[in-house]
């Protein structure tokens, strides 16, 4: 039995602000979460009428042979079917890894997404965190555990740095050394590209206690659609999550779109290409913008010269959410800031340059005090 989690920080909470501002969604510009502006091409219409025939029924994914998504996940990350199980979302994937793998020791190279600090102090005995980039593991200061469970993400949160497979093959060898799984989060990685050579994926067989985690609401689109993927070569695998029905019919004829959508990569790319320099050069240039840490992703580290927290509550104003990354032990000064579209980035960029501005940093300041 899974125990109930208290939720940690998350970006993305567009609900609570529309909430809290008395403000319509669409009026709200998330900088918080980092997904895609991109959005693949959907045809509705089919897919109503693929709902209607299919929502009386229960999913196929009970029997993952005869899931509709798995060859187009299997293509994709070039990867057979079988090497590929489905989750209501990575998150909760995660949660159930841990509360049934339940290792006697987990290492975590933090910074992290917090859900693996979360799931790690539930289900271990104990826990150790490492703040390096796992490139920079060395066996003499920092012991693996035996039989136990390591994880780390690339591209890393929140500093969007990724790294070739090469890099953390001497770590990938003293896990398997120490006969411990090895999960490794590459959810942004379709970023960068799906190609195997720059995936881990592509040491499944020889590393069978490898699991690759691979969220698919960033690049595609949709946090809403709760569908997440997992990797592995090990037939192990699948026990360790509930396999009843993983995924709604309605989020897998929406994704199988998405995934089909022959520009959608095209896109991503040229949109990632051409508006993330601009951003970076305009945000550099502000005042309030102290440290920029570009990062290889869709999103930015930064450090502004306030704290968080006033930019935040300023940017509130203005119906702009930000993500603080005190969470991910960084300093109140900084926060991650999600690339999203040429419009949309020029509104944040405005707002920030507003705020850099005294006067508007006194009339808010005197509006907040009343
Ligand atoms: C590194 C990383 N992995 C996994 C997730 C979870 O993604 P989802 O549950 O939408 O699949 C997130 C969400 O922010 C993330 O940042």
């Amino acid at each position: 039995m899974i125990k109930q989690q208290p939720s940690c920080e998350h970006g993305g909470q567009i609900f609570a602000f529309a909430k809290r501002n008395a403000v319509a969604l669409d009026q709200v510009l998330d900088f918080s979460a980092s997904i895609n502006p991109q959005t693949p091409k959907i045809d509705w219409n089919r897919l109503q009428q693929k709902a209607r025939s299919e929502l009386p029924h229960y999913p196929p994914e009970r029997d993952e042979t005869l899931s509709p998504l798995l060859p187009l996940l299997a293509e994709r990350f070039s990867l057979k079917a079988e090497q590929i199980l489905l989750s209501n979302g990575t998150t909760q994937a995660i949660h159930q890894l841990f509360a049934s793998l339940r290792p006697q020791q987990s290492v975590l190279f933090t910074p992290i997404y917090g859900e693996y600090r979360q799931a790690a102090q539930t289900h271990s005995k104990e826990v150790i965190e490492y703040r390096c980039c796992p490139s920079q593991w060395n066996d003499a200061s920092m012991p693996l555990p035996q039989n136990g469970v390591v994880v780390m993400v690339n591209p890393g949160t929140p500093q969007g740095n990724y790294l070739s497979p090469e890099k953390l093959l001497p770590l990938l060898e003293a896990v398997h050394l120490k006969n411990s799984w090895l999960l490794i989060d590459e959810s942004f990685l379709p970023f960068i590209g799906f190609a195997s050579e720059l995936s881990v994926r592509q040491w499944l067989k020889r590393y069978p206690k490898l699991i690759v985690i691979q969220s698919l609401t960033k690049f595609y689109a949709c946090p809403g659609v709760r569908i997440g993927a997992l990797f592995s070569g090990c037939a192990q695998t699948k026990s360790f999550l509930p396999q009843l029905w993983p995924i709604s019919s309605l989020d897998r004829l929406w994704l199988s779109q998405a995934i089909q959508d022959p520009g959608h990569i095209m896109n991503t790319r040229h949109w990632l290409e051409t508006v993330k320099p601009k951003f970076l050069q305009e945000l550099v240039q502000l005042p309030i913008v102290d440290k920029l840490y570009p990062g290889d992703v869709n999103f930015v580290l930064l450090r502004f010269t306030q704290p968080v927290g006033r930019v935040q509550q300023y940017l509130e104003t203005q119906g702009i959410m930000i993500r603080p990354v005190q969470s991910f032990g960084f300093s109140a000064y900084h926060a991650r800031l999600a690339i999203k579209s040429a419009p949309d980035n020029t509104r944040l960029i405005e707002a920030l340059n507003a705020l850099s501005r005294p006067n508007t940093e006194k009339q808010y300041a005197r509006n907040n005090a009343l």
